[in-house]
């Protein structure tokens, strides 16, 4: 089957069945380039979080699916999304990834603009045409229209319109509650720079590996014999243990997932894998020296009760599609910008929990070299498998990508979302098509759908 010249609603929506994909949906540029129009396009984007653009002045460069933007601290205090462009003939105004300016000048011709976007100078303007207006809201680095944050956590939309930033994360907003609630002070700050790594591969793999249980004893096998192999006693000091903890764990057998685990799915693509960190299961380590430390010093601010009903909170990754994957218990944030139907970048942010012992940011940046860093041990096994699904995809193999696992067992749960049996469900996967639908056409279709 191809896709059609021109896709319509109807076949967008033959792409996507109960329990299988179309595979094109992971190759054709027709739809890659739709998504960026009709995904990226319209829901809530992460683009980045208050404490990279502190002071009045800061700036971080991102993008919006394709689209550069400049998200900058102007100097009423608000934090805006420029469209990176210059009005005059179209240069990309800021170049540099992050910094401080007072103005952006444009390498081009030199017109200048204030950091909420609108024209300060227009070199030989006496030149133009007297109806140029330097005033008018479109000759300016245009202001992405919503931009909101959510405890520090800045989402900015290219829709005026749709819901709104607290409607769209739903349940998942709890997750980023987990992330900030953690840190002793209450706040955290991105820290240590960044992790920046790129596949061959369709952007949507990258959230669909990040709560998927099933793949670690396969993908990962050489880390997991690599961590087997290692001494107990060799970090004596503590440093590294974790990681090597989060390799071994890797091993754990169907078993351990198909009933230890769990995968909670909710509106607008949202999903996290739980009940996982803790002492018992995985890579908590609750024991560890610095953990110790750290949990006296919540304890110490939050109080007993409060601290522990923090640390209850036991998940691992979450996803709020369609750019954003984190976790909360060390503290990574990874952004994914697609790049073409084959190829994507991931940004991978470290945060320091402010209040905690500073040995627990370097657990955190310790974790993120072996689990998500550019050389780590874990992630680099996940690229080669973006790779390979690619590669295999350019084949004529199978046309119908299967995303059935759990379908009879998925279960409507308490929280208002829909649960997989147990974290080896494919139904966050299904979930992602549901919202993918809804933004392509307009119409959701219970591709999730609890079966009743
Ligand atoms: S393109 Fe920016 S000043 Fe000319
Ligand atoms: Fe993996």
């Amino acid at each position: 089957m191809g896709v059609d010249a021109m896709l319509t609603h109807q076949s967008l929506r033959r792409l996507v069945e109960p329990g299988r994909v179309h595979r094109s949906l992971y190759t054709d540029p027709q739809i890659f380039a739709l998504e960026m129009e009709r995904i990226f396009g319209a829901a809530w984007i992460y683009v980045g979080h208050e404490s990279q653009v502190p002071q009045v002045g800061d700036f971080v460069a991102t993008r919006i699916g394709l689209k550069p933007i400049v998200l900058v601290r102007h100097e009423d205090g608000k934090v805006y999304a420029l469209h990176n462009q210059c009005a005059h003939r179209g240069a990309m105004v800021v170049a540099p990834e992050a910094g401080n300016a007072h103005e952006f000048r444009c390498c081009y011709h030199g017109w200048t603009y204030h950091t909420d976007g609108r024209i300060k100078s227009i070199p030989l303007q006496h030149g133009y045409p007297a109806c140029l207006d330097p005033k008018d809201p479109k000759l300016a680095m245009v202001q992405v229209p919503r931009v909101t944050s959510y405890r520090g956590f800045i989402f900015a939309s290219l829709a005026t319109d749709g819901p709104d930033l607290q409607e769209f994360l739903g349940y998942a907003a709890t997750s980023l509650d987990d992330m900030v609630d953690r840190a002793p002070d209450g706040e955290i700050e991105a820290a240590g720079g960044v992790f920046k790594h790129a596949y061959n591969g369709n952007w949507k793999l990258y959230l669909e590996n990040l709560c998927d249980a099933a793949h670690p004893l396969f993908v990962h096998q050489s880390s997991i014999e690599a961590a087997k192999a290692q001494a107990d006693t060799v970090h004596s000091d503590g440093s590294g243990e974790i990681a090597v903890r989060q390799m071994r764990q890797n091993a754990a057998p169907y078993s351990f997932w198909e009933s230890q685990v769990g995968i909670w799915t909710y509106t607008n693509g949202h999903s996290f894998l739980g009940d996982y960190h803790d002492d018992a299961k995985l890579v908590a380590a609750m024991n560890d020296p610095v953990f110790r430390d750290y949990i006296a010093k919540l304890e110490a601010r939050k109080g007993k009760e409060r601290a522990k009903k923090i640390l209850e909170v036991r998940r691992w990754n979450t996803n709020v599609y369609p750019n954003l994957s984190f976790m909360s218990q060390f503290q990574q944030l990874r952004v994914v910008h697609p790049v073409a139907p084959n190829r994507t970048v991931v940004y991978t942010y470290n945060f320091r929990l402010k209040g905690a012992p500073e040995a627990m940011f370097e657990q955190t940046i310790a974790f993120a070299n072996i689990v998500n860093g550019t050389g780590s041990l874990v992630l680099t096994d996940d690229l080669e498998t973006y790779g390979r699904i690619d590669a295999g995809l350019s084949s004529e193999g199978a046309e119908w990508l299967q995303i059935g696992r759990g379908f009879t067992s998925d279960t409507a749960d308490a929280t208002g979302g829909v649960r997989g049996k147990n974290s080896t469900s494919e139904v966050y996967i299904r979930n992602m098509y549901d919202a993918w639908l809804t933004y392509m056409t307009g119409e959701g279709q219970p591709v999730r759908a609890a079966a009743q």
